[in-house]
């Protein structure tokens, strides 16, 4: 007795695996997060994620020559504010010369084929780290909509491509749509993180940052009174499904791997381009196992990112798309 399918025949060489792979990674499925701070020649390394920086916009310029040059076409940027720019209401967000609307602008200047998709969430500009204006320990939502609204208008001012909102708030995806209406932003195109859950995995962002969120006292606080919970599945198809209604042109799934059932989910259920984020906790664990010898870093890396694309990624954005491209090269 043998048996009648042998499943191994599809597995015996590269040549045939090659042949019958369902999912395999291109240049094009990355995004690219950037930070940026202000200053001159400052290429600064983020403790809690090696190999990983902080770019002056000199320099800025050149990594995104670079990484054009690579294949890669677009880029999500964040930035660092001082301490002395932020406030309660997160005011420099909107200043036209601020640090966001400089870098979009040198971006698009230097490399006009490279789409800038912008952050928006008050946390960098914020004295309390959070995506919110704060009240008596409070985070309110539709005054924040507002600043939302206004740092959203800046950015497309600026010339950015797509905003990303990554707050949280109720609401925000269709005040922002209808602002860029009525300001003539008819393609200024919205990729909403939809389903952002409360995750410990942040905890290096908010290093690169400076971010970390708190309360009035200064003492840590978490987001979870915005961010979703991570024991909620069906919640994650209720604010994709709001996103989309409200305007959403990309949805988001954030963070990747251990939302992998949620990306699936959300793929089943609705025709939308899909982005996942691979954030900066899954960037960080990667580098720590791999500098100790632990893992191999490059085959988990791509094991890892198509696993992502398999689960239902249209869009990745990852610390790791340089490394991607220059694997799916070799
Ligand atoms: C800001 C924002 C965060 C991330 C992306 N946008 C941090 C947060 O919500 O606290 C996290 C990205 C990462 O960890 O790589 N709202």
């Amino acid at each position: 007795m043998y048996p009648l399918r042998r499943n191994r025949r599809l597995r015996q060489n590269s040549a045939i695996r090659r042949l019958v792979r369902e999912t395999a990674l291109t240049p094009d499925d990355f995004l690219v997060p950037l930070f940026v701070t202000e200053g001159k020649q400052l290429k600064e390394e983020i403790a809690s994620m090696p190999g990983y920086y902080r770019y002056s916009l000199d320099l800025l310029e050149k990594e995104v020559r670079e990484l054009y040059k690579t294949g890669l076409r677009a880029v999500l940027l964040f930035v660092k504010v001082p301490d002395t720019l932020k406030d309660n209401r997160g005011t420099e967000a909107f200043n036209p010369d601020g640090l966001m609307q400089r870098a979009v602008r040198t971006v698009k200047n230097a490399v006009p084929g490279m789409l800038v998709m912008t952050d928006v969430a008050m946390d960098p500009y914020s004295s309390y780290g959070h995506d919110g204006i704060v009240e008596n320990g409070r985070i309110l939502n539709d005054a924040s909509v507002d600043v939302l609204v206004e740092m959203s208008l800046s950015h497309a001012r600026a010339g950015a491509d797509f905003v990303a909102p990554s707050d949280m708030m109720d609401g925000r995806i269709l005040a922002i749509r209808e602002a860029f209406e009525e300001e003539g932003f008819t393609d200024t195109g919205i990729m909403s993180y939809s389903a952002k859950y409360a995750s410990a995995f942040y905890g290096p962002f908010r290093d690169a940052l400076d971010s970390a969120p708190v309360d009035q006292k200064g003492i840590p606080k978490d987001k979870k009174t915005y961010q979703m919970d991570y024991g909620n599945r069906i919640e994650a198809l209720r604010e994709t499904d709001l996103d989309i209604d409200e305007g959403a042109d990309i949805v988001m799934v954030k963070p990747g791997l251990c939302y992998l059932d949620i990306v699936r989910d959300i793929k089943n259920e609705f025709d939308i381009p899909l982005a996942v984020y691979q954030v900066s906790g899954e960037y960080a664990m990667i580098k720590a196992a791999s500098e100790k010898g632990w893992i191999d870093h490059d085959a988990v890396v791509l094991e890892q990112l198509t696993a992502i694309k398999r689960a239902g990624a249209d869009i990745i954005a990852s610390y790791f798309a340089r490394d991607a491209v220059r694997l799916l090269q070799e």
